[in-house]
């Protein structure tokens, strides 16, 4: 066994108010992203995805967050990867933001929907194009026998649309992620951290502390 007991620390960088926390969880989810992203970490858009099959598995994977605003969160994926097909019997699905390095994380959950075919292809052609040349010659999840097949797939759609505007693909698109629920985690010292809960109700969001 490895054991890794002696790899512990303090969290004392700050506290959070349940008092003082905004009203609204996306008003509180900006200021944190916003004193997140100034640390500048590798990836600031980094999430967790979490989503659940058919069989009640849990799955979880990263993906990047690429907007968000008081409906929710938005990432863009493949709708016939194992996730879109998920989604599509069990629209339930969660985030986690993971941002150590000030001794928080964010947890969100609630539920997805597709997001307008148009406001798919304004993000799909803000991309480099090598990038939606990719969504193309990727049939994501599904298996490969080896990787130049990719790359040859690659090639071929690179010749077929080098060219011109590359099509937004009828697989490829958005999500929002519609928030339930959201949570603040604060670290604290003596593991006596700050968690202030965000839940709705009908229309309204009401805040609670959390025991650590
Ligand atoms: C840093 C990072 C960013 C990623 N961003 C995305 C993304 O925005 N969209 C996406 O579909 N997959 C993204 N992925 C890949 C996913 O983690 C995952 O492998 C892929 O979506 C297939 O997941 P699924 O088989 O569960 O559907 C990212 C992976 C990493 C490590």
């Amino acid at each position: 066994m490895t054991d890794l007991f002696d790899i512990r620390r303090e969290y004392t960088q700050g506290h959070l108010d349940e008092k003082t926390a905004a009203d609204h969880p996306l008003t509180q989810f900006h200021a944190w992203f916003e004193e997140f992203r100034a640390t500048a970490p590798l990836e600031p858009t980094v999430m967790v995805l979490g989503s659940v099959d058919a069989s009640g598995q849990p799955w979880q994977r990263i993906v990047l967050l690429k907007s968000y605003d008081e409906q929710g969160f938005v990432f863009f994926t493949n709708y016939e990867s194992h996730k879109g097909q998920q989604f599509a019997a069990n629209p339930k699905a969660s985030l986690l933001f993971s941002w150590l390095g000030l001794e928080r994380q964010v947890q969100v959950q609630g539920t997805v929907s597709r997001i307008s075919r148009e406001e798919s292809a304004e993000y799909f052609h803000s991309r480099p194009l090598e990038s939606q040349l990719g969504a193309w010659a990727s049939r994501q999840s599904r298996p490969l026998p080896d990787r130049a097949t990719l790359e040859a797939r690659f090639a071929e759609v690179k010749a077929e649309y080098g060219d011109g505007e590359i099509p937004l693909p009828d697989y490829w698109g958005g999500y929002r992620l519609t928030p339930a629920r959201v949570e603040f985690w604060q670290g604290g010292a003596a593991r006596l951290h700050d968690r202030v809960e965000y839940s709705l109700t009908g229309h309204s969001w009401q805040k609670q502390r959390l025991n650590p």
